[in-house]
């Protein structure tokens, strides 16, 4: 499926709750009393990963933002003249993306079962920098950019993949 068609999808599903909402609100008759208000809990939010559009929408994110990231010389993805250089055959690259999207999918509240190595196992000896780590933070952002995802769903996913540096980053 087209990223467009998923996103399109996407929008069209929110502004079908967004008119449901609207809908609610003006049949409302009966006054609700302070007391009554105080006693109902505030509506459950959405987990992170239904409001980025489930795991369609996230594969498609990590689409993009796999190609920023690996284009990016800041980055040095393959860690060309490291100790451990990375072959980043076609193969390998399809296994990444599809653990980046479990990896996503799982830490915003996705049924997904994260099936790769911890991000300490995976990026041993990579000798990745928090510099190189924050151009793929900036990656990730222009990719979620590149979908329209709302700036809350970006600094919410961007604050989750924050708590990773200390296992991936290699430098005092
Ligand atoms: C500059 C920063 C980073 C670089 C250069 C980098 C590089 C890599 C490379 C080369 C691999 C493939 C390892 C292999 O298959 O043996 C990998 C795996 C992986 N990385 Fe990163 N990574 C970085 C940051 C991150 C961050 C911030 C996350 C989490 C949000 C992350 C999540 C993953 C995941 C889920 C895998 C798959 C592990 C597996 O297949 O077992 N990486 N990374």
């Amino acid at each position: 499926m087209s990223r467009s068609i998923v996103f399109s999808a996407v929008i069209f599903l929110s502004s079908l709750f967004s008119a449901r909402a609207v809908f609610a609100e003006t049949e409302a008759s009966a006054p609700v009393s302070a007391q009554e208000q105080a006693a109902s809990p505030a509506p459950a939010e959405a987990s992170l990963y239904e409001r980025l559009g489930g795991e369609q929408a996230i594969a498609s994110v990590v689409e993009v933002f796999t190609a920023k990231a690996a284009s990016d010389p800041k980055v040095n993805f393959t860690r060309q003249g490291t100790p451990k250089p990375w072959n980043a055959t076609p193969e390998k690259v399809e296994v990444f993306k599809k653990h980046m999207t479990q990896f996503i999918a799982g830490v915003t509240g996705g049924p997904q079962v994260y099936e790769g190595k911890d991000m300490v196992t995976a990026h041993a000896g990579m000798k990745i920098t928090h510099a190189e780590f924050d151009a793929l933070a900036a990656d990730l952002k222009a990719a979620l950019q590149e979908f329209n995802v709302p700036q809350k769903e970006q600094d919410e996913l961007l604050a989750l993949v924050e708590t990773t540096r200390g296992a991936i980053v290699e430098e005092a």
